[in-house]
C-alpha cells in the first residue's frame, strides 16, 4: 500500500483519543496533515494530542469535544469548524462502541446511536466542508470481511430497543456500507466515502466492561498494533483517487459486498436517517 504526504491537508478523525481513531490520526499527521481529533473526554484527548505531537513531530494537532450521538452538539461543532478551516480533506469516522445500554433521549439504541447514527450526523453536516476540498476523502470504520459477508437482511423502521446487541451492531454496519454506497452515487463529484477494516488495533473498547470483558479486552491488546495502515493509504494514495462506496479490508483490497447492498435499500437507508435526525431534533 503506498502512501503519499499529506502536507497542507487537514484531516478530521473522529474517536481521535482511543484506539482505531487515534491509530488512524498518528499516520495522518506523520503524513504532515494537520490533524483535528473529535471525542467527548477533555483529558483523554488531550493526552491524544501530545502523544501524536510527540511522536510524530507535527505540531499542527488540536481536539474539539463533541458527543457525536446529540446531532445539536454536531451541528455547533461544524459552525466551530467552518469559522477555523476552509474545508475537510479527509473525515475519518472512528468512533464506536461496543455493548453500550439504553436509548438516547430521542429513543434510539444508544448501540445504534454510537455506531451508525452519531457517523450519519457528522458526515451529512460536513459535506459543504468536505466539498470545498479537492479529492475530499471520508473513511468509516467498519468489520472484518468475514462478518460483512454474513449481513442478510436491513431494517430500516425496526431499528429499536428491542433488538438484541448484536443485532444492533450488525444494521449499524449494513446502515454504514448503504450510506457509502448511496453518497457514492448520489454526489459523484463530492467526496470519496469508502468503509475500512481497520485489522487489528490497540484499544479501549473492552475496558470498561465486566472483569472477563476486561480480560478479554487485555489478551486481544497484546496482539493488536498501534497504527492504521489502511487509513494512511485510503486518505493519501493516488491509486484510489475517486474511488467510491466501495469496502476496503486492512490491506487495502477491495471487499466483495453483500447483496443487501442495492441502490433500493440505500435510498431507504438514507431516507430513515434523515428522519431520525430529525426526530433528535425535535422536529
Ligand atoms: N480496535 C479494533 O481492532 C477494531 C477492529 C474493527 C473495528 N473496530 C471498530 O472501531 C470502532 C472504534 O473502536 P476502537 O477500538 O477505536 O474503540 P475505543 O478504543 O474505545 O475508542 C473509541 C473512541 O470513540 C470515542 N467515542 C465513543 N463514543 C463517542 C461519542 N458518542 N461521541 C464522540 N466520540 C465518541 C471515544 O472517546 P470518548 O469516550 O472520549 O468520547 C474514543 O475516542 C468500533 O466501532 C469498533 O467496532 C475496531
Amino acid at each position: 500500500m503506498n502512501v503519499e504526504r499529506l502536507d497542507g491537508r487537514i484531516a478530521v478523525v473522529t474517536g481521535g483519543s482511543s484506539g482505531v481513531g487515534l491509530a488512524a490520526a498518528k499516520g495522518l499527521a506523520r503524513l504532515g496533515a494537520r490533524t483535528i481529533l473529535i471525542s467527548r473526554r477533555e483529558q483523554s484527548a488531550k493526552r491524544a494530542v501530545d502523544e501524536i505531537k510527540r511522536i510524530t513531530g507535527n505540531p499542527a494537532v488540536e481536539f474539539a469535544l463533541c458527543d457525536l450521538t446529540d446531532p445539536v452538539a454536531v451541528q455547533a461543532l461544524i459552525h466551530d469548524l467552518e469559522k477555523q478551516i476552509p474545508h475537510i480533506a479527509v473525515l475519518v469516522s472512528a468512533a464506536g462502541s461496543v455493548g453500550e445500554q439504553g436509548v438516547t433521549s430521542s429513543g434510539i439504541p444508544r448501540a445504534f446511536a454510537t455506531n451508525y447514527l452519531g457517523h450519519f450526523f457528522l458526515i451529512r453536516a460536513a459535506l459543504p466542508l468536505l466539498n470545498a476540498a479537492p479529492d475530499g476523502r471520508i473513511l468509516i470504520v467498519g468489520v472484518m470481511p468475514a462478518l460483512i459477508r454474513r449481513l442478510r437482511t436491513v431494517s430500516y423502521s425496526a431499528v429499536g430497543p428491542e433488538m438484541s446487541s448484536t443485532a444492533l451492531m450488525n444494521q449499524a454496519v449494513a446502515w454504514k456500507l448503504l450510506l457509502a454506497h448511496h453518497l457514492a452515487v448520489t454526489h459523484p463529484g463530492g467526496p470519496s466515502i469508502n468503509v475500512f477494516h481497520p485489522g487489528l488495533i490497540r484499544s479501549n473498547l473492552l475496558s470498561g466492561g465486566t472483569i472477563a470483558a476486561k480480560a478479554i479486552g487485555a489478551i486481544f491488546n497484546r496482539f493488536a498494533k498501534d497504527h492504521c495502515v489502511v487509513v494512511e493509504y485510503l486518505a493519501s494514495s493516488s491509486a484510489v483517487t475517486g474511488a467510491s462506496g466501495n469496502m476496503f479490508d486492512d490491506r487495502g483490497r477491495r471487499v466483495n459486498l453483500p447483496s443487501i447492498v442495492t441502490a433500493e435499500h440505500a435510498d431507504n437507508v438514507w431516507k430513515a436517517s434523515v428522519a431520525m435526525t430529525e426526530r433528535a431534533l425535535g422536529g
